[in-house]
């Protein structure tokens, strides 16, 4: 008790707050999503995300080389032209983000690269799986479409592939596939806990991937619902994934916080476009400096329970963290 219970002393200098930290960030923990397009030195900046831009494979593999970060996740960002009802371009083992896996990994073959697994990019309609009939997401069509998608990036190199279109069985489903076309060995990281957040909005900008019609709840979890959440994560284990992950990051971290006492699997937290681009404008704006806010937004993730964060700043930290 006080008086001779002081917590103060243990943060009066910052020596002393350095080697009472309990959470601490590294390049590796850090993973950078990026967007690929066709074409050769094509480079698109995006409005909805200050400082992200589009590339092609090749400025991509470039950039690759240079990075010193713990991951890439690649998303494709195809041509209107190759988009269908199905998204069967996804599946193209000689399709575009195939060839970006292959450009990267012979620019910077021991960066490991995580490629997302879902339809919404490659179909005309922007759902993250097939419709039926009566234009609802039909959940077991999808499945075999997902799989066939993750064979073609586990054929092109892929270290891991994160199914994202939050169908039930999607995961069971890519092992089943990626174990069948020879590729025990990639890994499969769960989109395991996503929620149907509004804070997604300028990624669908990024990746030209927002819904034509509806919204994605019937499928995304209910951002009220943590039980739910907690739910899925464990069904996504119990499927065959080697990680999971919850998203959006920042404002989930009971239900990472709770995930972290419920598996032993290792955990990642995606930092979504949304909490960037809050980040970032606010910045802009003068309602504090970007870089402590970063990095705070970053470690209370970590300390939540996130053994790695993907976040759109994620080369920016690395370097922050650095010097
Ligand atoms: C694909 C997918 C989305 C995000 C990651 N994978 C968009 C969505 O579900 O609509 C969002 C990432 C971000 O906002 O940064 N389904």
């Amino acid at each position: 008790m006080f008086p001779a219970s002081r917590s103060r002393r243990l943060r009066r200098t910052e020596g002393l707050r350095r080697l009472a930290r309990e959470t601490t960030l590294s390049p590796k923990d850090l993973v950078l999503p990026v967007f690929v397009v066709e074409g050769a030195n094509r480079r698109e900046a995006v409005a909805a995300l200050p400082g992200v831009e589009r590339m092609s494979c090749d400025l991509l593999a470039a950039r690759a080389a240079a990075l010193k970060v713990g991951a890439l996740l690649i998303f494709g960002v195809p041509e209107a032209g190759d988009k269908d009802a199905d998204g069967r371009v996804a599946a193209d083992p000689e399709g575009l983000v195939p060839r970006a896996v292959r450009a990267v990994k012979q620019a910077a073959p021991h960066l490991p690269v995580i490629t997302d697994v879902c339809l919404c990019a490659w179909t005309r309609h922007g759902h993250c799986g097939l419709l039926d009939g009566a234009g609802a997401v039909a959940n077991d069509p999808t499945l075999k479409a997902l799989g066939a998608m993750a064979a073609a990036h586990a054929a092109a190199g892929a270290d891991v592939v994160a199914p994202s279109a939050m169908m039930d069985g999607q995961v069971a489903a890519v092992r089943g596939a990626l174990d069948q076309a020879g590729f025990a060995e990639t890994a499969v990281l769960a989109y395991a806990a996503k929620f149907a957040s509004v804070f997604y909005g300028p990624f669908r900008d990024a990746a030209h991937s927002a819904p034509q019609s509806g919204d994605r709840q019937a499928y995304q979890l209910d951002p009220a619902n943590g039980r739910a959440a907690l739910r899925d994560a464990l069904l996504d284990e119990a499927e065959g994934a080697d990680w999971l992950m919850v998203k959006p990051a920042l404002p989930c971290l009971d239900i990472l916080a709770r995930l972290r006492e419920a598996t032993r699997l290792p955990l990642m937290a995606y930092q979504v476009s949304g909490e960037y681009a809050m980040l970032k404008r606010a910045a802009q704006a003068g309602a504090f400096a970007e870089r402590p806010a970063v990095l705070e937004a970053v470690t209370a993730i970590k300390r939540a329970g996130a053994d790695a964060v993907i976040t759109y700043y994620a080369e920016e930290v690395a370097r922050w963290i650095e010097t």
